[in-house]
């Protein structure tokens, strides 16, 4: 058993291909006035024809493992967060495991929509609790784009791509030749919750075992992301919040011990209300959803990568993250850095 959990390193990735609103201004009926008043995104990063989950999440592994001072023949779990894989079969997390050499690792992909990164930490809580020897690669990765409907403009302003690794492990270590990104961030606590009656608010249900096509079949606008955006809008102001107090409350914490907030960044005004509800100054929240978008379940690393970066996030700080997504799903955690 082990009750200690760190982030041995981190990295991420976003696509270099940018679509700013001007742009978008071309491909629908929309306006940089509108995007930007409802949602505070700017522009979007998508990936070039042919750029994957695991192309992405193989830039942001080295990254990551370079940080660790870890070798790809060291990592034993590798598991992928994603609605949008390489492909259904192999997974993205076997197509990684092969781009990266890394051959003693198991292999999976799983589906939590927008909370995977946090979902995964869950996982890993749990993987590490069984045998404190494991070296996990939690790659959160998305190419919304794929299952992007660019004639809806209610959903296709919203979304981008991008990917963002940790390695968890259960001990610190300290690389030969550390970066930017070698914390040993400790996970304090990590919450995940579901609520499958709310589902519909939220799919993409085209080519499933649901709605499966047939041979010669024509994709209709099932394959895409639909989004009732205000009930969604609804239950992340209500239910992130929620779930950040019970995770302080389990830990002895109130809003007082917490120096930075991540939230998921899929609409700056979900960012500012979980903010106001959380009484956390405006100051300590950081925010990036106006350079990417909602990009599911990588949001929350990208956001986390630029944070260490820009030294938003320090030595010493204690770091709130919540998110919210299809399923609908919704989690918190700590970390402390
Ligand atoms: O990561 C998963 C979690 N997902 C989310 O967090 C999304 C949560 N929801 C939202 O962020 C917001 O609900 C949206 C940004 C999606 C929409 O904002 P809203 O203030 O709820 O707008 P609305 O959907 O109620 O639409 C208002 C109006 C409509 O026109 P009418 O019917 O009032 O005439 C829409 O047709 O805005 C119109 N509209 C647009 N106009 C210009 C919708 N999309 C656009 C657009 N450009 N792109």
């Amino acid at each position: 058993m082990t009750d200690s959990i760190y982030f041995n390193g981190f990295g991420y990735y976003a696509p270099k291909r940018i679509i700013d609103n001007a742009e978008m201004c071309t491909i629908v009926d929309t306006t940089d006035e509108w995007i930007q008043s409802r949602t505070g995104i700017k522009e979007r990063h998508i990936v070039a024809p042919g750029e994957t989950c695991s192309d992405m999440g193989l830039v942001a592994a080295r990254q990551a493992l370079e940080a660790a001072g870890m070798n790809a023949d060291e990592i034993t779990v590798i598991m992928c967060a994603t609605v949008s894989a390489d492909s259904i079969v192999p997974s993205t997390a076997t197509r990684l495991q092969q781009k990266l050499g890394a051959t003693k690792a198991m292999a999976f992909d799983f589906n939590a929509a927008c909370s995977g990164y946090l979902y995964g930490m869950q996982i890993a809580q749990g993987l590490l609790a069984a045998n404190p020897e494991h070296k996990i690669l939690l790659l959160a990765a998305e190419v919304l784009t794929s299952r992007t409907n660019w004639t809806d403009r209610t959903t296709c302003v919203l979304f981008g791509d991008g990917a963002g690794v940790a390695i968890l492990s259960s001990e610190k270590r300290s690389p030969a030749n550390p970066t930017i990104f070698s914390h040993n961030a400790r996970l304090e606590g990590v919450m995940s919750a579901a609520d499958g009656t709310q589902g519909d608010f939220l799919t993409a249900i085209g080519g499933t075992s649901g709605h499966p096509y047939k041979l010669g079949d024509t994709v209709g606008d099932e394959f895409f992301i639909k989004m009732n955006g205000r009930e969604v809008y609804k239950h992340a102001v209500r239910n992130m919040p929620a779930l950040c107090n019970e995770l302080m409350d389990s830990l002895g914490y109130t809003i007082d011990d917490i120096d930075a907030l991540i939230p998921h960044q899929a609409n700056l005004r979900i960012i500012e209300a979980v903010g106001e509800r959380l009484n956390m100054p405006a100051e300590k929240v950081f925010v990036n959803v106006q350079k990417y978008g909602n990009t599911s379940c990588a949001s929350i690393p990208l956001a986390l990568g630029e944070a260490i970066e820009q030294n938003f996030i320090r030595p010493g700080m204690r770091v709130l993250l919540t998110t919210f997504g299809g399923g609908l799903t919704w989690s918190a955690a700590i970390l402390k850095f």
